[in-house]
């Protein structure tokens, strides 16, 4: 038997429809100890870091089909085992510094992610006051 066009073809679209089934650690646990900080700068680590470093992951459309879903699901899950602000208590002090390290990298840190959400991009002054306020 040889294989069509056609039959290939409807035979990955039935793979894709049938990995839609497999369940996935798609969850946000509670948050335990958010880490403390004034509104501005909560509200930019919550636009820019949050998907992948908290319990707060905004799971959009796109997160729940698959395969690009395990894709995102991995990288939150391995975002959130190096650092998670939702259990800021649990977080070394060594943290702060690499936080700045890669504030300053700007959307070098997770480039797919920010070309995908540029609105989830840091602006020049947000940068700025973030990089100020881990300084202490
Ligand atoms: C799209 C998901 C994602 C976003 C958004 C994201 N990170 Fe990460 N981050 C990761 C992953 C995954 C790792 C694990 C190591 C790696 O692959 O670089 C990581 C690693 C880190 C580390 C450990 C040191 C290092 O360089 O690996 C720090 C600190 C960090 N991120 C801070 C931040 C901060 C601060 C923000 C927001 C400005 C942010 N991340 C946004 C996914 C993300």
């Amino acid at each position: 038997m040889t294989l069509s066009l056609k039959s290939i073809c409807s035979g990955s679209l039935l793979l894709l429809m049938l990995l839609q089934f497999i369940p996935l650690k798609r969850i946000n646990s509670p948050v335990v100890s958010d880490i403390q900080t004034p509104d501005v700068i909560k509200n930019s680590l919550k636009k820019a870091c949050y998907d992948c470093h908290s319990n707060e992951t905004r799971w959009t459309g796109i997160a729940y089909i698959a395969p690009i879903s395990w894709l995102l699901s991995s990288t939150v899950s391995s975002g959130r085992n190096v650092l998670n602000f939702s259990v800021w208590n649990k977080q070394s002090t060594m943290k702060k510094a690499q936080i700045k390290l890669v504030i300053a990298q700007g959307s070098m840190h997770q480039q797919i992610y920010y070309t995908w959400n540029p609105e989830t991009m840091l602006t020049q002054l947000e940068t700025k006051t973030l990089l100020h306020w881990f300084n202490d």
